[in-house]
């Protein structure tokens, strides 16, 4: 690992969150024990983050890092991995904290430094001030933001997210292009916004077009990687749209991988584009460079959700939009929760 005196001298004592495989799948863990056996760095692993990690299992790690007395946080993994150290970190420094206070912040809380190696190539959690995660007391996936929320340090190696499966990769790399295009066509987005999807697109979509996710190259890893990297910084500033509201619903309720969930929702996003904001549907054409029919197929063809609820799942689940989402509301032309709705009844074969 290149730039590890960042790392040694961060603190002495270390809790390692990870989940069950990446980290140890990608080397990384491994890579980062070596460093700390050198420099006489004392850590403990806990190695119990779930996929959509929830308030409880967060809280859990933050007294156990508290009980430990640990200088710091270091989460090797995926998106839900790296979320979860994030808000190990805040619970560690707020014990007192409930499961809806992490949510409820007003002002950025006090919180133990946090490093991140991030071992796939589609949250964009390194770079991001977010972090999603599943309330132990509603079930709901849920975003925190803040100062408080950001890694001090980001190890991006994309050699780490070479050990993952092409189904994890297909996932994580359709969460990226959400990113993307949810930031680009956002009311919200600025030049920089722009500048950073466009990016993100143009890197992505021949991998989306040719559904290649197996027998990558080097170099493939790296761009997909950093693809990843600059959807995040998109979304840093612009947030998401609906698709990553209603994506949480098919995660939560049907076990549905989360890029896949939200790519399902890219159709009707791009139909509302092209409706509301065809100066922006225009230049994701330019950038995708291919007949639109074509790229949705594509995305289509690599999401293949496919659920089983009915139609009145659809009308009682939409209603928990009532009150207004503002991921919904940055949509193009807006979005209802009767829109809501209708998206998820679209789904339905
Ligand atoms: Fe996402």
């Amino acid at each position: 690992m290149e730039n590890s005196s960042s790392l040694i001298n961060i603190g002495k004592k270390c809790l390692i969150v990870t989940g069950r495989n990446s980290a140890v799948s990608s080397g990384a863990l491994d890579d980062v024990i070596k460093i700390f056996d050198a420099n006489d760095i004392e850590y403990k692993i806990f190695n119990e983050i779930e996929p959509n990690p929830l308030t409880e299992t967060c809280r859990y790690a933050g007294a156990l890092a508290s009980e430990f007395v640990a200088d710091y946080i270091l989460g090797i993994g995926g998106g839900s991995v790296l979320d979860a150290a994030k808000a190990v970190a805040i619970y560690c420094e707020n014990p007192h904290f409930s499961h809806s206070d992490i949510y409820n912040r007003v002002v950025p809380v006090k919180h133990l430094p946090v490093v991140l190696i991030g071992t796939t190539a589609g949250t964009g959690s390194e770079v991001t001030g977010v972090s999603v995660l599943t309330s132990s007391e509603t079930g709901l996936k849920k975003s925190i933001s803040g100062s408080d929320c950001y890694a001090d340090i980001a190890f991006c190696d994309y050699s780490y997210t070479k050990s993952t499966n092409t189904d994890v990769r297909i996932s994580t790399a359709l969460d990226a292009l959400a990113h993307s295009i949810e930031a680009f066509v956002a009311s919200s987005s600025n030049e920089l916004v722009e500048l950073y999807s466009e990016r993100a697109i143009k890197l992505l979509s021949p991998y989306i077009l040719t559904a290649k996710f197996d027998n990558l190259t080097d170099s493939d890893f790296e761009i997909i990687y950093m693809a990843s990297l600059y959807a995040g910084l998109a979304i840093n500033i612009a947030g998401t749209c609906f698709p990553h509201t209603v994506g949480y619903y098919l995660t939560e309720c049907h076990n549905i991988p989360h890029g896949k969930a939200c790519a399902a929702f890219m159709p009707i996003l791009l139909e509302k584009t092209k409706k509301y904001c065809p100066e922006k549907f225009e230049a994701i054409l330019k950038i995708i460079n291919v007949d639109i029919d074509l790229f949705l197929s594509a995305v289509k063809k690599l999401s293949a959700v496919k659920v089983s609820f009915s139609r009145k799942d659809a009308e009682e689940t939409s209603l928990r939009w009532k009150n207004g989402v503002k991921n919904f509301d940055r949509s193009p032309g807006g979005f209802s929760y009767i829109d809501a709705k209708e998206a998820l009844i679209s789904l339905i074969s």
